[in-house]
């Protein structure tokens, strides 16, 4: 099917975004304004830490219509659909409240207009992988609600994106927030098994672009550009090259990572149970995009690049120089505050 054939499902429809002050819901409400979608995004009411006070303030003057509430309250989502005539939603709430989006699909099928659901996926195909636990409760809880909207008869996209573009630190639940190693690598198993690293905001830009496509209605959306394909050597020589220079490397062993998945601390062995099955069980690469419900983004908008791997790394070193200038200013600040006080006691005295 080429793209001039594709019916729109919603073209320039009302999108309602909740976890917009998340992690990934960001990226998504940013590329939905890009788009120039009438963007809508829920935030829970109460108190807000500043960093989301910021998110939502520069949401809001880029466009965003914010609307208060929490998608477990099922006669107010129903109102708020109603009432701003959404035509798409898109959750990315967090792992803890997976299943109050059951809520919202019953919500969603009351009102009966909203023309395509994106639950909160954002990572791998839930049906096939099976990690270990703590992992594997949060995938019941994802394959629940697939199974959810799928009875409702809502029409659905799963957005299996694969891993954010980072170094995947097994103990840090958004390693895409910090800088790839500079002390040693730990390399998972033989680290030789690959997975897909995807930029931020490729996850938002290409989601978006799923939702008024009828080539993605009831279909897993699979993120495989060849350009983000890497195991972790090749992560650890990418980065080398970056820095300038080499580091060494660790061994974590599969044993290592299946005895931090079972000490159950939250969220540290939930993600050293996802870096298993990603880089000793290999769950992005084992298996084919072949079914009847899957399609894989790249076919889909052949036109439309990702940013590489590549790319995403210089960024990582442009922030470590940001940081190491920041230190060294600091440094000279506090040479400086200790020479003042000085001057100024010998002036007194
Ligand atoms: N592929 C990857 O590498 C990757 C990485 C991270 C996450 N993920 C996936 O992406 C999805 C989002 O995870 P995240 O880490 O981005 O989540 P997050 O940072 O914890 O953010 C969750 C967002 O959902 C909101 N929220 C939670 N419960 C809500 C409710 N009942 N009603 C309304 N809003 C609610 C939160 O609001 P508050 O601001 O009020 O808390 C917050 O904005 C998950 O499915 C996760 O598995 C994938």
């Amino acid at each position: 099917m080429t793209v001039s054939t594709c019916v729109s499902a919603a073209k320039n429809g009302r999108i309602l975004i909740v976890g917009a002050t998340g992690f990934i819901g960001r990226f998504v409400a940013e590329a939905s304004l890009d788009a120039g979608q009438p963007t809508y995004v829920l935030i829970r009411p109460g108190p807000l830490d500043p960093s989301k006070a910021d998110i939502i303030k520069s949401l809001k003057d880029r466009g965003a219509i914010i609307l208060h509430g929490v998608i477990s309250d099922k006669a107010l989502m129903e109102k708020l659909l109603r009432e701003h005539e959404i035509e798409v939603v898109i959750s990315a709430v967090g792992g803890t409240t997976i299943l109050d989006q059951i809520i919202l699909v019953e919500a969603i099928q009351a009102v009966g207009t909203i023309k395509r659901f994106l639950p909160s996926e954002f990572g791998h195909d839930v049906d096939r992988a099976d990690p270990v636990e703590p992992g594997l409760t949060m995938y019941l809880e994802k394959r629940q609600v697939r199974r959810c909207v799928e009875k409702s008869g809502v029409p659905y996209t799963y957005i299996c994106c694969n891993s954010i573009a980072s170094w995947p630190y097994f103990d840090n639940k958004h390693p895409s927030e910090v800088l790839p190693p500079l002390d040693q690598f730990q390399i998972y198993g033989d680290g030789s098994v690959k997975a897909y690293f995807i930029d931020g905001a490729d996850i938002g830009k290409f989601t978006m672009k799923t939702v008024d496509d009828i080539r993605t209605m009831n279909k897993n959306v699979h993120f495989r550009p060849p350009s983000n394909l890497y195991d972790i050597n090749g992560l650890a020589s990418l980065w080398e090259k970056k820095i300038g220079r080499t580091l060494p490397r660790v061994t974590i062993t599969e044993d290592d990572l299946l005895t931090i998945a079972a000490e159950n601390r939250i969220p540290e062995s939930i993600v050293a149970s996802f870096t298993h099955d990603i880089f000793i069980k290999g769950c992005q690469v084992n298996f084919p995009v072949d079914g009847p419900h899957d399609v894989e983004i790249g076919t889909l908008y052949p036109e439309e690049s990702f940013r590489t791997l590549d790319e995403c790394f210089n960024d990582f070193l442009l922030k470590l120089e940001d940081e190491q200038e920041l230190e060294k200013n600091k440094v000279s600040t506090k040479t400086t505050a200790v020479v003042e006080p000085r001057a100024v006691t010998a002036t007194c005295a």
